[in-house]
């Protein structure tokens, strides 16, 4: 809930867990207020009965596509990155419809509402405390070749510094403002358990694996532009995808490390290469080193998990069921909590 002076306003999430309490067509259902919309793309079409926009609108967890509905009085356009308070109806056929009422910048929202944007774009809450963590994670790899390149790229004058301010995907997984950081450091967080207990672990290289982890993403920083929080591919990202930009970056900064073993650089070469696992998910080989194979599995695991959270955060509270995703295939089970 957005925390207003006189009273409380929904934001998406909270809709869309309301939604089934009440059937069928629903207006303005939750406290009989209108709700706070982050707008991540507002696009004017002029329909037969009138203009109206198509709108992509969300909170920090969700984001669902709209029709802004124009022409009454009192009622003004929806504008891109902006936070627009809305009166909202939803139903079974048409979606999401919304008219706005008020357009706040994000300095006017934190004016209205202290502390409320983060309720309602998608950025990592505590990106400082990640930071420091993934700085601890850099400082405990002893192979000093590879730690110098973390640091080369991730440190405090990184040369890839984007990487903490960048989505890892533009919806299915980890969609938000430093979003990336957050995959890279849990996936080497999944990795390291695995290490710990794996029978194999007097053979697993942990330098190698970290560094593999949290780089393995690294071309991300390039695929995707941020402007209002939309997550679109950038040309970059359409034309070359992630893991051949993450070479290249990786590449440029191996060179600036003198004597850097030609093994050691192949060897993290394959890992972030076959990180997709198979030929038909984008990776030009497969995993062939107990590095790899461990970095595929978590780099799985973990989209899989973010996605499977955020598809439950999105269910009505008395539905155990999520929507169809396209991730799975399938709806998801997410029990009666
Ligand atoms: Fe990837
Ligand atoms: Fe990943």
């Amino acid at each position: 809930m957005i925390r207003g002076k006189q009273d409380d306003y929904p934001t998406l999430s909270e809709i869309l867990q309301s939604y089934n309490v009440l059937q069928n067509k629903v207006e303005n259902f939750i406290n009989m207020r209108p709700g706070f919309f982050f707008v991540f793309s507002a696009e004017r079409i002029e329909g037969s009965r009138g203009p109206y926009y198509a709108c992509t609108v969300g909170d920090s967890k969700s984001r669902v596509e709209s029709k802004a509905w124009i022409g009454d009085s009192g009622v003004i356009e929806p504008r891109a990155g902006h936070i627009a308070l809305a009166d909202y109806m939803r139903d079974e056929k048409y979606g999401l419809s919304i008219k706005v009422k008020r357009n706040f910048t994000l300095d006017e929202m934190e004016a209205y509402s202290a502390g409320s944007t983060t309720q309602l774009i998608p950025v990592v809450r505590d990106i400082a405390a990640l930071r420091s963590e993934i700085q601890r994670l850099i400082e405990s790899v002893k192979n000093g070749f590879l730690r110098e390149l973390l640091e080369g790229l991730l440190g405090e004058n990184g040369s890839c510094r984007e990487f903490f301010d960048s989505p890892a995907a533009k919806t299915y997984h980890h969609a938000l403002i430093g979003g990336l950081a957050g995959h890279s450091f849990q996936v080497a967080r999944y990795a390291l358990g695995i290490y710990d207990l794996s029978p194999s672990r007097e053979s697993i290289d942990r330098d190698m694996l970290v560094t593999a982890a949290l780089l393995h993403d690294i071309g991300k920083v390039k695929t995707y532009s941020t402007d209002d929080y939309a997550f679109e591919y950038t040309d970059r990202g359409q034309l070359e995808d992630h893991i051949a930009i993450g070479v290249r970056i990786l590449e440029r900064e191996i060179v600036k490390i003198d004597g850097f073993p030609e093994t050691l650089a192949s060897e993290l070469i394959h890992a972030v290469i076959s990180h997709h696992g198979e030929l038909q998910y984008g990776s030009p080989v497969t995993p062939k080193t107990r590095e790899a194979f461990i970095l595929s599995l978590c780099d799985n695991l973990d989209a899989r998990l973010d996605h499977f959270e955020s598809q439950a955060a999105a269910t009505p509270e008395d539905s155990s069921w999520t929507e169809y995703s396209r991730m799975f295939q399938s709806r998801l089970y997410r029990g009666n909590h």
